[in-house]
């Protein structure tokens, strides 16, 4: 797998967006994003939810909520990542050359989703390098995330482990459900 980190930001989560952030954070971490971070605003319940996951099936997997967005972009310009905008409005991941360039930065990568419409400046060169479609249909954070992690780790982070601190474990069957003590 690529040693370009991910993580992932979400902007404009509202308290009736619970489960969708809850979502959208299960997302990064079971696809390869090392952290997530819940910007501008604190929510236990999303923080319980993440927590209680990583504490069972394990994984090195940061969460951050409450930072000003402008202050966590700004940082992690100032740590050398580059930061991908996931829009509608994008370049189109299928039909563009977006995904090999964010690859060929070398850079670690902060995705940037939103919730409700964005504000204009996420489209600017300030807060975004790179403004990405999963399409050019509006759908939602929780899909257009999957897609461009699947993407970006060209699948190998569906075999990943999640070894460290791992208190159970998922054992694939043809049917029904096996899960280990680690
Ligand atoms: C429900 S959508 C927001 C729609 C909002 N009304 C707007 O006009 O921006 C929530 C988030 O999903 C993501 N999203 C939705 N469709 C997308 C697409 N086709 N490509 C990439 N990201 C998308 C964006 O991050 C967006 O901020």
């Amino acid at each position: 797998m690529t040693k370009q980190k991910v993580v992932v930001l979400r902007w404009g989560h509202r308290h009736r967006d619970q489960r969708l952030t809850s979502h959208v954070a299960l997302t990064s971490r079971a696809l390869g994003a090392s952290g997530f971070v819940l910007a501008d605003i604190t929510d236990v319940k999303v923080k319980e939810t993440v927590e209680k996951i990583i504490d069972a099936w394990g994984g090195d997997f940061s969460f951050e909520m409450g930072l000003p967005w402008k202050q966590v972009v700004k940082d992690w310009h100032a740590n050398g990542g580059v930061t991908v905008h996931l829009t509608a409005y994008g370049e189109n991941i299928q039909t563009s050359d977006v995904m090999e360039r964010i690859r060929g930065s070398g850079k670690d990568v902060m995705v940037i989703v939103g919730s409700q419409k964005v504000p204009a400046g996420f489209f600017s060169e300030s807060t975004s390098d790179f403004n990405v479609a999963v399409g050019n249909q509006p759908h939602s954070e929780c899909s257009s995330l999957a897609v461009f992690l699947d993407r970006f780790f060209e699948g190998k982070e569906l075999s990943g482990d999640f070894i460290s601190h791992q208190k159970k474990k998922i054992v694939p069957q043809v049917r029904g459900k096996r899960v280990v003590d680690v």
